[in-house]
């Protein structure tokens, strides 16, 4: 025995039952927000006493030293801490928030974004980033949609692969590499109503196939950590859920690492009603929860528990003090051989000196990322000709809250970040050889109590003391001087991440009173939306000249946007979720599969759709669909071309093409889509799904072809079995092939796939 396992034997051998317990305590630093109950002994003290493992949250080179050397100097062996921290898009320097860099639609941006990120905190002294997120979903009323891939399992299966190269790199001891955590497992993004941390119900086949698979590329990927959801899956809540942790993140998917508790969620598990304080702990230990974050649980209840075991017939938790002994020592053994994997064994600083870590942020090859980041997340939504800008001889009347906000630009879960460093849209635009005028024309939200919540984060909104009127009336009066009226209006970055549901989709209403009165001035009038959800767009989209829908780009959003909206940079966004046409279909996808009685009906009435959601939309498709975007040239795309439509055999892969031509006047790339439908199945197949994605930029008037290769492994499904597991299969016959710039609007092709 060598290596790690070997390390980890000989050094589990060496200490106590208290010691192993305490490499799985998971303490916050105190220097970021805190979310839930925190509190305690001071956290030095439980460090020298052996009863910390790992820290989040440290906001410096200096606090990570200090709590560093205390566990190499004063705990009795001497274990480097492991330093973890919510690294979600960016750390000193802001990315665009996920769902942003998600729609970018291009994983090696992605990728570069993740290890820039890492370098920022890796000098910092941190180990461990609490990303990727990957919650898919499909309920825009779930605040946390901001942190997340979207809707599309395969797409967020593709961000989840390069988030965990970009953190991980070939070699995850080499300086500048954090340890991926993959989160927050399993179908965290499908609360009820919308709700965060309310329960999810997920059919088996959908869990597997959808929810599930973009952790299981995570994991193939090499991830070494996941971090468990704070919610209730089919009535097991997610840190007791021994089947789905022990049984397939790490029996099935080959898991090596640590699984991690969310935020004081193991005693949270009392209100979820599964057991007392002792029945909980045992049934996180058991279910293969590694590390506690903040609850102290295991720390208090573990070591009696490992003397007494446990047999709670209310909860029915039972377990003996062997085998409660064992699951210690394996998940302590788990965590010594992260710290191990990492290198902190050598140097528990893996290379961070505060010289270094002082150097490290916003460094401007990382600013130069951001902002081209920054103008690839940008989705172009409708365009009659009003973008891009002239950059020279224009008047532009840059009205509405947003437009000169620094303070949310960098997005939610920006916790390293500091607002002062970001470019606001006024800065980005005015670096050019226009006039920009500026004013916020009205107030971002009305209701206080709304406010107060928003400014949770302080400062994310400051509310103007003038009336309404006297805003309105004072941009009106600007855009009438303009020759060009850019409208930023949408969201506070607190209206979503973190326990930001919305019942409403909309524009708050003193921007749509902004809107319409400058509307009504009749100048050529851009939208530019702002927001960490898929907002329900429609009538802005028609009002406006041009919309763009911008999310929380991060701390080169000004200029970012800036070269979007003046042409420097071409829009080759395209939404990772669909927008909604109004909040009452939420929750739908590209993929949902139709019902006996599709849309639209022969019956009139008995259909599937809504009564008053009237027009030509799919009632289950929403708006703009998934994979939408207008680039600023045309593309005009043919039927997908297979070079063989009957194929035979479980080896067979077949290639796709597909012509491509730029119809338009500037160069520009394609993004196409490729999706799969199985007509004829077992069980009922989604609608389709995403297989690939290829991006072609062209001239103007240049022809090429976007080539995929689809596989068998392609086709393959989760059909569940009657103990409610799954097995993987797939059903030979026709399937059809469909090419696209969206999900909605295809050409297909049939193929005939035999056994
Ligand atoms: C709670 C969030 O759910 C999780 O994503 C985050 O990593 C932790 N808090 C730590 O901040």
């Amino acid at each position: 025995m060598g290596g790690t396992e070997g390390f980890v034997a000989d050094l589990l051998g060496r200490m106590t039952l208290q010691e192993k317990i305490g490499q799985l305590g998971l303490f916050a630093a105190g220097e970021g927000p805190a979310t839930g109950q925190a509190g305690g002994p001071a956290l030095g003290e439980l460090i020298a006493a052996g009863q910390v493992g790992s820290v989040f949250g440290t906001k410096s080179f200096d606090t990570v030293a200090r709590f560093q050397e205390i566990a190499l100097k004063e705990s009795r062996l001497g274990i480097p801490l492991l330093f973890a921290e919510d690294v979600i898009h960016g750390h000193r320097t802001l990315f665009p928030l996920p769902i942003g860099l998600a729609s970018s639609f291009d994983m090696a941006l992605v990728e570069e974004t993740a290890e820039a990120a890492a370098a920022e905190a890796a000098a910092e002294g941190i180990h461990q980033a609490y990303a990727p997120m990957l919650d898919l979903c499909r309920d825009a009323r779930w605040g946390r949609v901001a942190e997340s891939p979207g809707e599309d399992p395969w797409l967020a299966a593709r961000y989840a692969e390069a988030m965990v190269r970009g953190f991980q790199g070939p070699d995850l001891r080499a300086p500048g590499r954090l340890a991926a955590c993959l989160k927050h497992f399993v179908g965290y993004g499908a609360p009820m109503g919308g709700r965060d941390y309310d329960a999810a119900s997920i059919a088996p086949h959908e869990l597997f196939d959808a929810y599930a698979e973009p952790f299981r590329a995570g994991v193939a990927a090499g991830a070494v950590s996941v971090m468990a959801g704070f919610h209730a899956l089919n009535g097991v809540p997610m840190h007791a859920h021994r089947a789905l942790i022990e049984g397939w993140l790490r029996g099935v998917c080959g898991l090596e690492g640590v699984v991690v508790a969310d935020y004081t969620a193991i005693r949270e598990l009392q209100a979820h009603g599964i057991g007392g304080r002792d029945a909980v702990t045992v049934q996180a230990l058991l279910a293969g929860v590694d590390l506690d974050m903040i609850s102290g649980d295991y720390l208090a209840c573990l070591p009696r528990l490992a003397e007494t075991g446990i047999a709670d017939a209310e909860s029915g938790t039972a377990a003996s003090a062997q085998e409660i002994v064992a699951a210690i020592e394996a998940a302590a053994g788990r965590v010594l051989a992260l710290k191990h994997r990492l290198g902190l064994f050598d140097d528990p600083y893996r290379g961070a000196t505060r010289a270094g870590a002082a150097a490290a942020p916003l460094r401007p090859e990382t600013r130069a990322l951001a902002r081209r980041a920054a103008s690839a997340s940008a989705v172009l939504l409708e365009n009659a000709g009003a973008l891009p800008l002239a950059e020279s001889g224009q008047t532009i009347a840059l009205i509405g809250p947003l437009a000169d906000d620094r303070s949310n630009m960098l997005g939610t879960w920006a916790v390293s970040g500091d607002p002062q460093a970001a470019v606001t849209i006024r800065e980005g635009l005015a670096a050019s050889a226009n006039t920009v005028l500026c004013a916020k024309g009205c107030n971002l939200v009305e209701d206080p109590a709304v406010v107060d919540r928003l400014n949770f984060v302080p400062g994310t909104v400051s509310p103007d003391p003038r009336a309404e009127a006297e805003m309105i009336a004072e941009a009106v009066e600007m855009a009438a001087r303009a020759d060009v009226v850019v409208a930023v209006i949408g969201e506070a970055k607190e209206h979503s991440g973190e326990a930001g549901s919305r019942a409403e989709l909309d524009i708050p209403a003193p921007q749509r009173r902004l809107f319409a009165a400058l509307r009504e001035t009749g100048k050529p009038l851009v939208a530019v939306v702002l927001a960490g959800r898929p907002l329900m767009l429609g009538d802005v989209a028609a009002a406006a000249d041009a919309t763009v829908l911008a999310w929380f780009a991060g701390t080169e959003m000004g200029n970012g946007l800036a070269d979007l909206l003046y042409g420097r940079a071409e829009p080759t966004a395209r939404l990772a979720v669909s927008l909604p046409a109004h909040p009452g279909q939420v929750p739908f996808h590209h993929g949902a599969s139709e019902t006996g009685r599709p849309w639209p009906g022969e019956w009139r009435k008995f259909t599937t759709g809504y009564l008053d959601l009237p027009g030509e939309q799919h009632p289950a498709r929403g708006l703009y669909p998934f994979g939408y975007g207008l680039a600023y040239t045309r593309f005009a795309l043919g039927a997908p071309v297979v070079e063989r439509a009957m194929l035979a055999g479980p080896e067979e892969s077949v290639a796709v093409r597909v012509p491509v031509e730029n119809t338009g006047a500037r160069a520009g790339t394609a993004v196409v889509q490729l999706y799969v439908t199985d007509p004829v199945a077992r069980i009922q197949r989604p609608a389709q799904e995403l297989k690939g994605i290829a991006r072609l930029t062209l001239a103007p008037g240049a022809a090429g072809e976007a080539a995929f290769t689809l596989t068998r492994d392609d086709l393959a499904y989760s059909l569940p079995r009657p103990d409610g597991s799954v097995e993987r299969v797939w059903d030979p016959g026709r399937f059809i092939l469909r090419a696209g710039l969206n999900a909605r609007d295809t050409a297909s092709v049939e193929v005939d796939w035999r056994p």
